[in-house]
């Protein structure tokens, strides 16, 4: 095996049945963290970005099988943040040393391009030496280029798998992968700093969709890859289905560091979920970015993507102070910058 990690490192790539026997391999990953630490160190030293999330609105109008904040779930209070807690919330963040702010949020059809414009261009004119990423979800390419024409820096779309039929099982109709992958290379195009990224044991996923899904990341080439466990949500579909491995999870972060060296890769919320040290083991897999929650804590309580959700009665401060311990406890340090890509 330790073969295989070499040749991974050296590389950046091997043959479809060397990844499957990678990620099907039931034993010690110690190696193959200790290359991906390696090689995140020769990119951006022990450096670790922050991004603050703001999750600005849980109203969806989709009805993905696997998301607690579905449309079908009204067991949620909905919310949405007004322009003016959101830059509280950047007021907030800017002062505990952040220069990123993710402003996530379901597809809420509130969200009308005037109203992203206003926000994104309010936040760039008080915040200039921030950047701002949307994580809004799928949209005309008219809309996103009107977002990145009034300062939106970068765009989070997960594309959740990369196989049609494995796509089929995980959405409701009216959503489809090519539309997904549409999007993401639109965003490219236009200028974003793209990060996709999929789901750690969703159901139905094996080594070979987790294949292809490496090979969707190679052909997109992203600044940004997000992966976390699949955890089922009470309330929907999924609710009797298996939760997706700590083991597997960072084996895929060790994969993704290795054969894209350059990558922005964050140790995620689900991970620190499933595990009491799961980001702290994620960062020593080859993560490099942390995102501590900036919502204000009664909205954040409705923003239950998933079961156990931590931080929900956290406040932004303790979160920062929280994450600032754990980053020093495995040798790396949060810096105070927008953390940009360094390809
Ligand atoms: N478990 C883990 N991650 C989830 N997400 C949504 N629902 C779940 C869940 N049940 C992830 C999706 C989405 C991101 C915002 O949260 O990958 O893109
Ligand atoms: Fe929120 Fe630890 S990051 S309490």
């Amino acid at each position: 095996m330790e073969h295989l990690i070499e040749q991974l490192r050296h590389e950046q790539d091997l043959p479809d049945e060397s990844l499957i026997q990678l990620i099907e391999r039931d034993g010690d990953d110690t190696v193959l963290f200790q290359h991906a630490d390696q090689v995140r160190r020769e990119h951006y030293g022990t450096d670790v970005f922050l991004r603050g999330l703001i999750e600005f609105t849980n109203v969806c109008q989709n009805d993905c099988y696997y998301c607690g904040i579905r449309k079908s779930n009204h067991h949620t209070d909905r919310y949405r943040l007004t322009p003016e807690q959101i830059l509280t919330c950047c007021e907030n963040g800017y002062e505990m040393g952040f220069r990123t702010f993710v402003l996530q949020g379901g597809e809420d059809p509130r969200n009308t391009d005037e109203a992203i414009c206003s926000i994104v261009d309010q936040i760039k004119n008080r915040f200039p030496d921030c950047a701002v990423t949307l994580s809004i979800g799928e949209k005309p390419r008219s809309s996103y280029q009107a977002y990145y024409d009034a300062g939106a820096d970068r765009y989070l779309l997960r594309h959740e798998t990369a196989t049609d039929a494995h796509y089929r099982k995980l959405h409701p109709a009216e959503l489809s992968l090519a539309n997904r992958k549409r999007c993401l290379f639109d965003l490219k195009e236009i200028g974003y700093q793209v990060g996709a990224g999929f789901m750690v044991g969703s159901p139905g996923q094996t080594a070979k969709e987790l294949v292809t899904d490496l090979r969707f990341l190679q052909q997109l080439q992203p600044d940004m890859i997000g992966i976390g466990p699949f955890i089922p949500h009470h309330e929907t579909p999924f609710a009797q289905e298996k939760q997706g491995t700590l083991e597997l999870t960072l084996r895929m972060l060790s994969i993704l560091r290795l054969m894209f060296p350059y990558v922005l890769l964050p140790a995620t919320t689900a991970l620190g979920t499933i595990s009491p040290i799961g980001r702290e083991l994620g960062l020593k897999a080859g993560a490099n970015v942390m995102m501590p929650n900036l919502t204000p804590n009664d909205a954040r309580k409705n923003y239950d993507l998933y079961d156990n959700k931590i931080c929900m009665d956290e406040n932004a401060a303790k979160c920062r102070l929280c994450q600032e311990g754990r980053v020093r406890s495995v040798g790396c340090q949060i810096v105070s910058d927008r953390g940009d890509v360094r390809r």
